[in-house]
């Protein structure tokens, strides 16, 4: 088996779908085959959404064989963290880890998860090199599968944010995962995380090729597929952050998906168990205050509110409990209740969330 992985890139074969042995081909890819972001051979791991000038000089503080093990598809640092408890599910080598300790601070901590040791080893290698960096220790890295997190002695309801960075496709029982997600966050806690996705149902031929599913795309769920898991676990109202497609880069890859098109998409799931399943309208709004650091001008709540600083912004029930329920309150004015109903909000979803083309159709290097 691990040497036809090692030759895999040309010949497709099938694999047993159990979990145990996916988790197995999982390790293998990320532990022995991937040495590097550019051994990748999709465009997943390019922040084509850039990464923002207040980030660039954290990572600058990273030692850089953490930065070359990075295999994420997007950024997964959300406002507001300073304080905050956050659990990094699939840490890997550590990169978002570390960039999160920084912004969570010295009262803050951040826990990361991943069952392969080899990506762990690089993380704890370099632990006490950015506790000096830092000034500060509030990191701790856990061997564990994220479907099994019940399991790794963590406080249900303790974590003010969950994040997680092209990870969740990688797993066979995706259901678990946002289970665990939802029992360890506090009320007002969100699951901010970053994932590879399909426009359709991806057939058994390229779920069972091992290389496409090492490379994030084989496990990939179908969006709407993943709305629908989301809701049955609690997490009623998914907000769609940013959006890019991806290109596959290996040529010998490429018509083994067929037409199949992939996104990378950060997504955020807020545990607040009285959001409606639609945006209803009541009348209300919100003004930002411009108060959260490094978000001065604008707050983007998802790809459907840029909410710019001392603008009156009307909002539907939802996002006002996304806003007014959470780590976010002290940052808005809040006008109006949910005393009398006005209808569906308008502009309220449907169809394909993503956006066609990006840059990267345009055929920007990356990685
Ligand atoms: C694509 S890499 C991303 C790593 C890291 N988030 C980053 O941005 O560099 C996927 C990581 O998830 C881990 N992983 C995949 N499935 C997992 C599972 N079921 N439980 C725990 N870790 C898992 C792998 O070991 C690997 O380190």
């Amino acid at each position: 088996m691990r040497a036809a992985i090692r030759a895999a890139s040309r010949m497709p074969y099938v694999m047993n779908q159990e979990p145990d042995n996916m988790h197995d081909i999982v390790q293998d890819y990320y532990g022995r085959q991937l040495q590097q972001t550019a051994d990748l051979k999709t465009s997943a791991c390019c922040d084509i959404g850039q990464i923002p000038e207040w980030l660039k000089p954290l990572l600058a503080r990273i030692h850089p064989e953490v930065l070359s093990r990075y295999y994420g598809c997007g950024l997964v640092c959300p406002p507001l963290l300073e304080g905050c408890r956050v659990l990094d599910l699939g840490c890997g080598s550590g990169r978002d880890v570390y960039a999160l300790a920084q912004l969570v601070g010295p009262t803050g901590r951040v826990v990361g998860v991943d069952m392969t040791g080899e990506q762990l080893a690089v993380a704890e290698k370099y632990r006490a090199l950015h506790t000096d960096t830092f000034g500060f220790d509030n990191v701790s890295f856990l061997r564990g599968y994220i479907e099994s997190l019940d399991e790794l002695d963590l406080e249900p309801g303790s974590f003010d944010v969950i994040v997680s960075n092209c990870v969740v496709n990688l797993s066979p029982d995706k259901d678990a995962v946002l289970k665990g997600v939802y029992q360890l966050l506090k009320p007002g806690g969100e699951f901010y995380f970053s994932d590879v996705y399909a426009d359709r149902r991806v057939p058994d031929t390229v779920r069972n090729d091992p290389v496409l599913y090492g490379e994030c795309l084989g496990g990939a769920l179908y969006w709407n597929d993943f709305q629908r898991l989301a809701q049955r676990q609690g997490f009623v109202d998914p907000r769609l952050v940013t959006d890019r497609p991806l290109t596959i880069t290996d040529p010998d890859l490429q018509p083994r998906v067929g037409n199949l098109r992939f996104y990378s998409a950060t997504y955020r799931l807020f545990k607040l168990d009285r959001l409606e399943t639609a945006c209803e309208d009541y009348g209300q709004a919100v003004i930002y205050r411009g108060s959260i650091p490094n978000h001065v001008d604008r707050f983007v709540l998802d790809k459907h509110h840029d909410i710019e600083t001392g603008r009156v912004f009307s909002v539907c029930g939802n996002t006002w409990q996304m806003l007014h329920d959470t780590r976010f309150a002290a940052h808005f004015d809040f006008v109006g209740d949910f005393s009398r109903h006005f209808g569906l909000f308008e502009g309220c979803g449907g169809g394909l969330p993503f956006d066609k083309s990006s840059a990267a159709d345009a055929g920007a290097s990356c990685c």
